[in-house]
């Protein structure tokens, strides 16, 4: 498949077939994803690829136990129902053969290091390093999708069940030092949707020339 069309036609799938996707076809799919650029060429990424059902049923059920716990708040209660459909992320998690868990690992460049002993506060190294971390881990999520969307998988990118976030943790003896970013159910796709609007491109750019 053409780079173009791929990046044209890839769409978020969030309803997947029973047939599986092997492991060693999960693995080329982590291979391209780690040629993405890095900060550095730190390659700050780790990726937990899961294919346990037992695995995959306890996320999926600390997420529907999470989301009744947060779902109960009473400063939620204004935004209950316009939430509940995130109860649908543990279904994306138990009907897709496979789950990757896309982490990002502690990274301070050298520079990074030196601004901190001249003293700049938080939100001056945000302006000077804005995130390098979670903008290399986020091109290696976009190559995967790629490359998933240009082999007939169907993935779609979550932040939101990260509600979840310390009981994901747990049940994957995240270490000390590494951040979960983003859960990406993977299956061949069963469902063809729409592509969503865009922006006006010409609304997003400024050309200077
Ligand atoms: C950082 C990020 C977080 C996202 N989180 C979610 C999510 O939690 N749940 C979900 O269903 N889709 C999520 N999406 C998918 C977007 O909804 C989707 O990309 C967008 O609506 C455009 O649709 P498309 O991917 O089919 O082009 C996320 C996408 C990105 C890039």
């Amino acid at each position: 498949m053409e780079l173009e069309e791929a990046i044209l036609n890839r769409r978020s799938i969030r309803k997947y077939k029973q047939e599986d996707i092997s492991t060693s076809q999960v693995e080329e799919l982590l291979r391209l994803a780690s040629w993405a650029p890095s900060a550095n060429n730190f390659q700050m990424w780790f990726f937990y690829a899961i294919h346990s059902r037992e695995t995959r049923e306890k996320i999926a059920q600390a997420i529907e136990e999470k989301l009744e716990e947060v779902l109960s708040w009473p400063e939620l209660q204004a935004l209950k129902e316009r939430l509940s459909w995130m109860s649908r992320y543990a279904r994306f998690i138990r009907e897709a053969p496979w789950l990757i868990v896309f982490c990002m690992d502690d990274y301070k460049s050298a520079f990074e290091e030196i601004l901190i002993k001249k003293g700049f506060d938080k939100e001056k190294l945000e302006k000077w390093r804005p995130h390098a971390e979670i903008q290399s881990v986020s091109a290696a999520i976009q190559n995967f999708l790629l490359a998933a969307h240009a082999r007939g998988f169907g993935a779609v990118w979550m932040v939101g069940p990260l509600f979840a976030v310390e009981e994901l943790e747990k049940i994957l003896e995240i270490p000390q030092g590494r951040r979960i970013l983003a859960l990406v159910p993977l299956g061949y796709p069963d469902e063809k949707p729409e592509p969503k609007p865009r922006k006006n491109p010409e609304d997003t750019w400024k050309f200077i020339l």
